[in-house]
């Protein structure tokens, strides 16, 4: 029998996933005229470049950029419950790739196909979570000797990655994307913001104004989506470790209470920390009966389920994405997306303007690994600081913003230090 060389749920999808894929294309036009240039260089020319990115109307834009850069790309989905199944076809059926990623794939499929493309043996990892990065080395060493490099998405992920190479552990360069101004500071904040809130209302068209939320964790995610619950008039509770970040989400003019204090009077959670037990049985067993329980996190441990599932004498799917647990009190619990991240399992993830510049930096990232894999050793590199440049000034001309240039005398002015009062 022939080796089957993708798995999507639905080839039919096809047509509607490259109408979305195009939809998408029209906000992405850093990317856009990234992909113009690769066409004519080809500067990925004989990479094979294995990605496990959320199979998504703008990965698909991110992928037909690098097939025209003159890579060979095979796709797997970073989470089971991410995949646009319509995108998933299309790309298989309009551009040839090799996509394996079904909408709630179970855990065994979902490592089955971080497996599948790893058979090709790729040189280039692309990931988001570090799953590619962290299966090689666990279980598929052999493929390492043909590994020149790879690219990385995500705070997860990045924090992965460095505690690999802390450990001495990581044996390949690795590109932090995350690190990316362009990347953080938009994606992270403007995209997971409005993403999650997309989420929350897609799973429950619940009212946010007037509602707690509670949002745990004061970094980029839950900045923004502390921003977007506000103004959407929620009374928005920040709950975290950091004193510093707690302090900021203070002065930012937030609540800020312990979770265990928070928990009694939160509508909605969202967690956004990347580390695990965030809402805990504690938490649970002082929760206002209806508390809706979500996560923007990478990995779905930052609730933990399995207690969850033990505290509840029933559990019933009440909406699409919400799993509502009944304790022996009573009080119902709603799980929203199955504790996954909720703006990629309920919602479409961040629109594609700002993946525009998320992913125009996967793509020079990539085409920096080809040029420069000799220099690096096997650890977690920054973009360079001329490629986050570069991104911010076309996503500016793009938006039709134009800014001002130091005059030669302010640059000197800049660059001396006798002037003074
Ligand atoms: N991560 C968050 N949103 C995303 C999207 N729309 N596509 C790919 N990865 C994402």
């Amino acid at each position: 029998m022939p080796v089957k060389t993708f798995d999507v749920r639905d080839e039919s999808l096809a047509i509607q996933g490259r109408s979305r894929i195009e939809w998408a294309e029209q906000e992405m036009p850093v990317l856009r005229q990234i992909r113009e240039r690769f066409a004519q260089e080809r500067p990925l020319k004989g990479q094979k470049i294995a990605a496990c990115l959320h199979v998504t109307t703008e990965t698909a834009n991110l992928m037909r950029t690098l097939v025209e850069g003159g890579a060979d790309v095979m796709l797997c989905a970073s989470n089971p419950l991410s995949t646009q199944d319509d995108v998933a076809a299309s790309l298989v059926a309009h551009w040839e790739m090799p996509v394996y990623a079904i909408k709630g794939e179970d855990n065994k499929t979902y490592y089955s196909h971080i497996n599948s493309v790893l058979d090709a043996n790729p040189n280039i990892t692309m990931d988001d979570g570090a799953d590619l990065v962290s299966t090689i080395h666990k279980e598929r060493t052999d493929l390492l000797k043909h590994i020149v490099g790879g690219t990385e998405e995500t705070t997860t992920g990045v924090i992965r990655l460095r505690a690999m190479a802390n450990d001495g552990a990581l044996k390949f360069p690795v590109i932090a994307v995350n690190d990316a101004q362009t990347k953080h500071f938009f994606d992270n904040r403007y995209g997971t913001g409005q993403s999650t809130i997309d989420g929350i209302l897609r799973a429950t068209n619940i009212l946010l104004a007037g509602k707690t939320v509670v949002v745990a964790g004061y970094g980029w995610v839950s900045r923004g989506i502390a921003s977007r619950a506000r103004g959407m008039g929620s009374r928005v509770v920040i709950t975290e470790i950091d004193p510093l970040r707690a302090l900021e989400a203070a002065m930012d003019g937030y609540e800020v209470l312990p979770m265990l204090d928070a928990a009694k009077i939160g509508d909605i959670f969202v967690t956004a920390t990347g580390d695990t037990h965030i809402l805990d049985k504690e938490h649970f067993q002082v929760m206002k009966d209806g508390a809706l329980l979500s996560n923007s996190g990478h990995f779905n441990v930052e609730i933990n389920i399995p207690e969850l599932e033990k505290m509840a004498s029933e559990k019933r799917r009440v909406r699409e994405f919400v799993d509502q647990y009944i304790l022996p009190d009573g009080r119902r619990l709603n799980l929203l997306g199955e504790g996954r991240l909720i703006n990629l399992a309920a919602a479409e993830g961040h629109p594609a303007s700002v993946m525009d510049m998320s992913f125009a930096n996967q793509a020079l990232a990539a085409e920096f690994m080809v040029k420069n894999h000799a220099e690096l050793k096997p650890q977690v590199y920054s973009v360079p600081k001329a490629v986050d440049d570069e991104i911010a000034r076309l996503k500016l001309a793009a938006m039709g913003i134009q800014i001002d240039t130091l005059t030669a005398e302010q640059a000197k002015y800049l660059t001396s230090w006798e002037e003074g009062t």
